[in-house]
């Protein structure tokens, strides 16, 4: 049952959906004060859908690869977004870059997790950029979304530390149990009114924050 009272979130993945599913399990019993209204993805085979029906939640393919061109694919996109209605959108491994349009109409209620600590690594295969960098330091970040690419300002970091010959395998398993943490600790955030994007900055319970909270690994 969907209740008036509590926030709907649609969720936005290409792949396999354990941030999704850390997001489910945080919920239950409606502990996070949301309801998942739809799970959309870009590729009809993404097992992310199939963890949504486990859920009976939505799954809602958008083949990208069956839409003639971009711009059928991004309206499409947008349609079904307007049919789930959504006050927050929860982009979980969603691999497409979104149009302004889309992003810019969902400002301050579109939330994405990317793996590093921003602003580091934008992009693409940060696990293997950072250990081949050499850095002490990698993690993952929940951010508002804007515009540009990984760029929106950020809400909360998990952060570990790099162990010696530690492989891309090792550091991935280490910072996605963190964001099976921080992504929901955010979203609960968002749906009590405590975090909120103003002027292109977070505040937390009313207050400017200077930079994401940051975890640390335990
Ligand atoms: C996550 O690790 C997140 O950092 C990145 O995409 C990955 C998605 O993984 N944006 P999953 O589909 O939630 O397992």
């Amino acid at each position: 049952m969907i209740a008036a009272d509590r926030l709907r979130v649609a969720v936005l993945l290409s792949g396999s959906g354990t941030n999704l599913q850390a997001i489910i399990d945080a919920n239950e019993g409606c502990k996070l004060g949301i309801d998942i209204v739809g799970v959309i993805s870009d590729r009809p085979e993404a097992l992310g859908l199939q963890r949504a029906l486990d859920a009976s939640i939505p799954a809602i393919p958008i083949d990208f690869k069956a839409s003639a061109n971009r711009s059928d694919y991004d309206k499409w996109l947008d349609q079904e977004l307007d049919k789930l209605a959504p006050d927050l959108v929860v982009l979980a491994g969603y691999m497409r870059i979104l149009p302004a349009t889309t992003v810019n109409r969902f400002r301050g209620r579109m939330l994405n997790i990317h793996p590093s600590l921003l602003p580091a690594y934008p992009g693409l295969n940060t696990y293997a950029r950072a250990l081949e960098a050499g850095e002490q330091w990698h993690g993952t970040t929940v951010h508002f979304v804007t515009p540009e690419l990984d760029a929106g300002p950020a809400i909360l970091q998990y952060r570990v530390s790099i162990r010696d010959e530690e492989t891309e395998p090792q550091l991935r398993t280490r910072v996605q149990q963190g964001e099976y943490n921080i992504y929901p600790k955010a979203i609960a955030w968002f749906a009590a009114s405590r975090i909120e994007l103003r002027d292109n900055i977070v505040l937390l319970d009313d207050k400017p924050i200077d930079g994401p909270i940051v975890i640390d690994e335990e």
